[in-house]
């Protein structure tokens, strides 16, 4: 027998099956010849919310939770954090291999000529109320960016995969600028071809009546890793709403708007916003104790945003290069009063026996809201500030995704276990 198998015993009819091991995982497949009679479905398994299930082979990203290891195509975050450049990066996820200068030099060309948006977007825009959530913006202005490439439905086509991958990393920063211009009444800023990514993307965010918008390096660098950091992290929430949506063969754009609308929940991308809520309501020091009683008495209801991961059972990595970059950030702009706060609620929270019981450390999401609100960004920005990077990792994802052969169009069995069939009554003979 081989060694890279499972026998498994049905006690209900005495058979065994043998199943093979590959990968450290078995084939929900493998396991429906498990049958108690001809006629009888096979068995499933039964996973809510795929905590133990793993819907796809990939090689972008690699996450080891435990020891708190995060690398993309095998290079560790914290190299990328230090040495790359966000396009750098999106390059390599994409790729699979960093970009010599001319790949580097023609794909920075390419996704710089593309952040331009159609004219008729800015009507869109437009017809928002003027505080509408830039997320919500973001989302919708991102689906309707299909009906101006119909060519993106030839998924099949690799070049028109790589146009729409262009203009989607090139054009989800000019939306999201847009959105924030619309809620604050601001003329749109339109992009400046000399800026980096990131520069440019600040420069659509914040420009007043300058001429040349100045740059801050140190900014445009916090940036830079801030984006490197949330550029992919293999199946969460809004990944698998990418790879699920993208499954039905739509354009890129539609699935993108849907992963944005899974990034924009509040126990995903949605938290970093709600840390910064919780801080303000916080509001000092001294009531950083009541709090976390308040969290633990609650049963789960209150819960303290930006801790906890559903694979790191670590410090997030990505949170403690964000956590040493906040100095540098807060030596341009000054402190954030409410770092105090948070310090304070980490310091608590890693000693405390209820977080270490269940190994709850600070996520990508505890510290990032503090670095952006004293950039100058508002809250309701921090999930658009999540989703502009993750589009590369999205894109990376649904496009692996479409080359896979064992990939067909996502649909989960359920265990039913409503009412049987049944005849229908018209109303007036019913009780
Ligand atoms: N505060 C208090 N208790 C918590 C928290 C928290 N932030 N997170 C988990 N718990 C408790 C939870 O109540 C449960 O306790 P019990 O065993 O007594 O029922 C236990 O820890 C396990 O929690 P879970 O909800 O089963 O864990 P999960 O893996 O399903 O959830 C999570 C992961 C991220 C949704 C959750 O930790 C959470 O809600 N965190 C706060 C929201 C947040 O910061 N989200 C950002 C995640 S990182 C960015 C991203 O990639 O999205």
């Amino acid at each position: 027998m081989s060694k890279d198998s499972l026998t498994i015993t049905d006690n209900r009819t005495g058979q065994s099956y043998e199943i093979p091991i590959e990968n450290g995982t078995v084939r929900a497949m493998d396991l429906r010849k498990i049958k108690v009679a001809d006629e009888d479905f096979g068995l499933m398994t039964y996973d809510p919310a795929f905590t133990n299930t793993a819907p796809c082979k990939s090689r972008i990203t690699f996450i080891d939770g435990d020891r708190g290891i995060l690398n993309y195509r095998g290079y560790p975050i914290e190299q990328l954090a230090e040495r790359s450049s966000y396009l750098e990066t999106a390059y390599l996820i994409l790729h699979g291999e960093l970009p010599t200068k001319a790949q580097y030099e023609a794909w920075a060309h390419n996704i710089t000529h593309h952040t331009i948006v159609h004219e008729n977007i800015k009507e869109l825009m437009g017809a928002f109320r003027y505080d509408a959530h830039p997320m919500g913006m973001l989302m919708s202005t991102v689906a309707a960016l299909s009906t101006f490439y119909p060519a993106a439905k030839q998924i099949h086509d690799p070049q028109a995969r790589r146009d729409q991958t262009f203009r989607l990393i090139a054009k989800v920063p000019t939306l999201a600028a847009f959105a924030h211009r619309h809620s604050v009444g601001m003329p749109y800023a339109y992009p400046d071809n000399d800026l980096s990514y990131c520069g440019n993307f600040l420069n659509m965010m914040f420009k007043m009546t300058e001429l040349k918008y100045k740059v801050n390096p140190v900014l445009e660098r916090a940036l830079e890793v801030l984006f490197i950091l949330h550029a992919d992290h293999e199946q969460n929430c809004s990944t698998s709403a990418m790879r699920g949506v993208g499954s039905s063969e739509v354009d890129p754009y539609s699935a993108t708007a849907a992963a944005i609308a899974a990034l924009y929940g509040p126990l995903h991308g949605g938290a970093n916003e709600m840390v910064l809520r919780m801080l303000h309501q916080i509001g000092s020091r001294e009531k950083v104790p009541q709090f976390i009683k308040d969290v633990k008495q609650s049963g789960g209801e209150v819960r303290l945003m930006g801790f906890g991961h559903r694979v790191y059972k670590n410090y997030d990595p990505r949170a403690k290069i964000i956590k040493r970059m906040a100095d540098q950030v807060f030596q341009v702009t000054g402190r954030n009063p409410l770092l105090e706060i948070a310090l304070e609620l980490e310091r608590i929270a890693l000693e405390d026996d209820y977080f270490v019981k269940r190994k709850l450390y600070p996520n990508v999401d505890f510290y990032s809201g503090l670095i952006y609100q004293a950039m100058g960004f508002p809250v309701d920005m921090f999930p658009v500030l999540f989703a502009i990077p993750r589009t590369s990792g999205w894109l990376a994802q649904w496009d692996e995704m479409l080359q896979d052969k064992d990939q067909k169009i996502a649909r989960p069995r359920q265990v039913y276990l409503g009412a049987a069939q049944r005849d229908y009554l018209p109303l007036d003979a019913r009780g």
